[in-house]
This record gives structure tokens, C-alpha cells and sequence, in this order.
């Protein structure tokens, strides 16, 4: 059936639900270029401005995952389980999780992204890694998948090509933020991957899409319904980003912390979030007995990560690279850090190198930020509070730019609530 794009863009403007048909039709036609940019702008500003209902959210969602291939798991010998972030300052939970989940006999299908605008990229995190490939065959993931357990890699081009039109499109148009268009995006490219069960850690704060609880609330349960319904097992957990996870912020810095907590070590951030989720996906995954602090303890998911780095060409105890300069922000008066603001963080550590402006741009593997503090934390004039880092140092001014503001420290003595990081569950 063919429809006139002005009518169903007319139909959204003018409030009205779209019709199966209609949805189908405006997704094809984009993806072919017949519906233009200017016409989809126009129909996903509408959307954004007047929503959608449940079961148009759900056809838009398989017209998606209708434009391009449909990856199948089920002739491995395990159950698949996979995660994914809504995004976040120094989120670098992927790195340990993969191959923690993995030690349980759980296939891990990551397939990541690389990253655009204030926050990090798995992909551009591992290729710090000497030698470490993101592009595999679909036949070359598929036997990592079976021989060890955990693979994060580019996702292939045919997965969903009508988002990767629609996900441009609305960077530039101002219509990022629209709950049905994030949620189908995300869950078209998962659902089509083919995973059986998927954790959802739905980010909420200043570092994240969502600035408050009741809107990442509603993200993640449209997200939820789309893969229930679509018969993924799904939950999510809807977690802090108003200060970055863990300290640091940038490729090969979050690397290094990541192995500190392969290592049984690193942040009680980044380990408490990163158990909490390997519990969702080992429970999902039909392993509730599963216990992952011990398998962090006791080396098992340290192993399972060099394997899963070495199987895509890396050396996982090569030296990381380090940023050839460093600037050390102090603070400037005794007291409580009440904020260190994940958004100023990111955008700190994105103007240092360790992000990218345009995806064709290459980053730096060894800049950022390291953090020497947390909210809540007692702090001495002059003590270092971030230590900055890149090759070019031209950058340093651009990022304390960036940090002023995000930055406070409050008189001795006041009392600072830190967020618990962990602010909700929804299945
Ligand atoms: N990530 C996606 O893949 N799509 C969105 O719309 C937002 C975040």
C-alpha cells in the first residue's frame, strides 16, 4: 500500500494515532529515499510533540528491524544474554560484564557503537587495546560466541539500516530525545540481534538522555514492553549518571580501571553496578544461582577477558597508551565536593581528545579525565581534584571551560546527598 507523506505527517501533527499500514509504508519508503529527509524531520518532530501509543510504538519498532537482516543465536549450546546502556559519562560497565557473565556459560553478544557527542564508545575504549579488531564476520562472532562466551564488536551494517538513516536524521534535527523514537531505536537493533534475554541499564541525571526519574522511567518501560512482547526476556535497572561511574572518564583510562575491576579490584562504583547487572542478565538467562563477586575474586572473569580480548587480535597485557600531557584542576577552598557533574565531565574529557565531533574523526586513545573525588568527599584548597589528560595541549583551556560550574565544593561540615546508584527496577 502507498500513502501520500504529507497526509501521515499531517496525521501525527494533528494528533492522531498512525495506522499499521501508514507505519509500515513511511519506514520502507524512507530506507528506499522516497520519503525525504525533510518529510521524516517533519513526521519526528510530530512524534516528539504528540507521541505515540503502545501498539504504534511496537509496528514502528518491526518496521525497523523489517528494513534489514534478523541474527539468530539458537543453534549455540548456551542461553544468550546481552546489556545495554542508554549512555553515560565513564561508563565502562560492557568491559568487565561481558566476560564476567560469560564465566557462567552464558553467550554475551555485544554489539557496541562507537562515540558521538559527550559520552564514551565501547568500541573506541577497546581499540586503546594494541591490536584489538571490532569488525568480525558474522561466522567469526558467532564462533567466539561458542569457544569463549563474550564478544563486543561492531554491529554489522544489515542490522536495522532504517535506524542508522532515522538516528542521524534526528541529531540533527532536535528530535533525539523523543521516548518512542529512542526506545524503538535502541530495541529494533536488539531485537533483531537475536538475544534471549537483555538487561537495560536506563541512565538518569545530567550525563544521560533522560534528566529525570519519571522520564527514564517511561523509557525503560516502553523498552521493557517492546522486547516482552517481541518474546526477549527484558528488565532494567534505571541507574545514577549525575556524577561519572567510577574515576575516569576516556578510552584507554576506563580501560585500565575495568581491568582493576577484572582484577577484584577498581571503584566500588563500577563493581556494584557492574554485579547488579550480571545478576539481571545470569537470572534472565536461567542461571539465578550464579554468584559474580566470587568469579571477580577469584580471577575466572579476568581469564575469560583475556580470552575474549586475544580471540579479536589484541595483546590484553600490552602497556596502555598514556596522553603525553596533563593538567591538574585543584580545589580552591577547603570543604565538601557536593558536585562534580557528569555532563561537565564528559564534555571536559570529549574536548581533551578522548571523543569526537563527526564520526569520521579519530580520537585520542590515552585522554580524558581522572577523577580524584567524589561528591561527598572531604577536599583541602589546592588538593588535585581531576587530573586532565591529552596529547594536545591547546585542549586544557577549552576543558576547564567546560568544567566551570560542574565543579563545586561546599563549606566543611554541610551535608551532601549522594544519590544511591541504583534508583529503580522495571520488568
Ligand atoms: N541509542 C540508540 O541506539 N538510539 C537512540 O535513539 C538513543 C540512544
Amino acid at each position: 500500500m502507498s500513502f501520500d507523506a504529507v497526509e501521515v505527517i499531517v496525521a501525527k501533527r494533528d494528533g492522531h494515532r498512525l495506522s499499521d499500514a501508514q507505519i509500515d509504508w513511511v519506514i520502507d519508503a524512507y530506507t528506499r529515499g522516497e520519503v525525504a529527509d525533510e518529510q521524516m524531520s517533519a513526521l519526528n518532530m510530530a512524534i516528539l510533540l504528540n507521541g505515540m501509543d503502545r501498539a504504534e510504538i511496537a509496528r514502528w519498532t518491526a518496521a525497523m528491524i523489517a528494513s534489514g537482516e534478523r541474527m539468530s543465536f539458537s543453534h549455540l549450546s548456551r542461553p544468550t544474554a546481552d546489556k545495554h546502556s542508554t549512555g553515560g559519562v565513564g561508563d565502562k560497565i560492557t568491559l568487565p560484564l561481558a566476560p564476567l557473565v560469560a564465566v557462567f556459560d552464558v553467550a554475551v553478544p555485544q554489539l557496541s557503537g562507537r562515540g558521538l557527542g559527550h559520552t564514551g564508545g565501547t568500541l573506541d575504549k577497546l581499540e586503546s587495546i594494541p591490536g584489538w579488531r571490532a569488525a568480525l564476520s558474522n561466522d567469526e562472532m558467532m564462533r567466539q560466541l561458542e569457544d569463549v562466551g563474550a564478544v563486543i564488536c561492531q554491529a554489522g551494517s544489515g542490522l536495522a539500516p532504517a535506524d542508522r538513516k532515522l538516528y542521524a536524521l534526528r541529531d540533527v534535527t532536535g528530535t533525539v530525545e523523543a521516548i518512542p523514537l529512542i526506545a524503538s531505536s535502541i530495541m529494533s537493533k536488539k531485537i533483531a540481534e537475536g538475544t534471549g534475554a537483555l538487561v537495560l541499564d536506563v541512565k538518569v541525571g545530567s550525563g544521560a538522555f533522560m534528566k529525570d526519574l519519571d522520564r527514564a522511567s517511561e523509557l525503560a518501560r516502553t523498552m521493557v514492553d517492546l522486547g516482552t512482547d517481541a518474546g526477549v526476556r527484558t528488565v532494567a535497572l534505571l541507574t545514577d549518571m549525575s556524577t561519572p561511574l567510577g574515576l575516569t572518564a576516556g578510552n584507554a583510562l576506563e580501560v585500565r580501571e575495568s581491568v582493576e575491576v577484572l582484577a577484584g579490584g577498581g571503584p566500588a562504583d563500577v563493581v556494584e553496578l557492574t554485579l547488579a547487572l550480571a545478576r539481571e542478565m545470569l537470572d534472565a538467562a536461567g542461571r539465578p544461582d550464579a554468584d559474580p563477586a566470587a568469579a571477580l575474586a577469584d580471577g575466572r572473569a579476568m581469564d575469560a577477558w583475556n580470552r575474549m580480548i586475544e580471540a579479536q587480535g589484541g595483546d590484553p597485557r600490552a602497556e596502555l597508551p598514556w596522553a603525553r600531557e596533563t593538567d591538574v584542576v585543584v580545589a580552591e577552598s577547603d570543604g565538601v565536593l557536593e558536585t562534580l557533574d557528569a555532563y561537565a565531565v564528559g564534555i571536559a574529557a570529549w574536548r581533551l581528545g578522548a571523543g569526537r565531533a563527526r564520526k569520521e574523526d579519530p580520537v585520542q586513545a590515552g585522554a580524558g579525565v581522572v577523577l580524584h573525588a567524589r561528591p561527598g568527599d572531604t577536599v583541602r584548597a589546592g588538593e588535585p581534584i581531576l587530573t586532565l589528560h591529552t596529547d594536545t595541549p591547546e585542549r586544557f583551556g577549552r576543558a576547564r571551560e567546560a568544567l566551570e560550574g560542574g565543579v563545586v565544593v561546599a563549606p566543611a561540615g554541610t551535608d551532601v546527598a549522594v544519590r544511591p546508584l541504583v534508583l529503580g527496577r522495571i520488568d
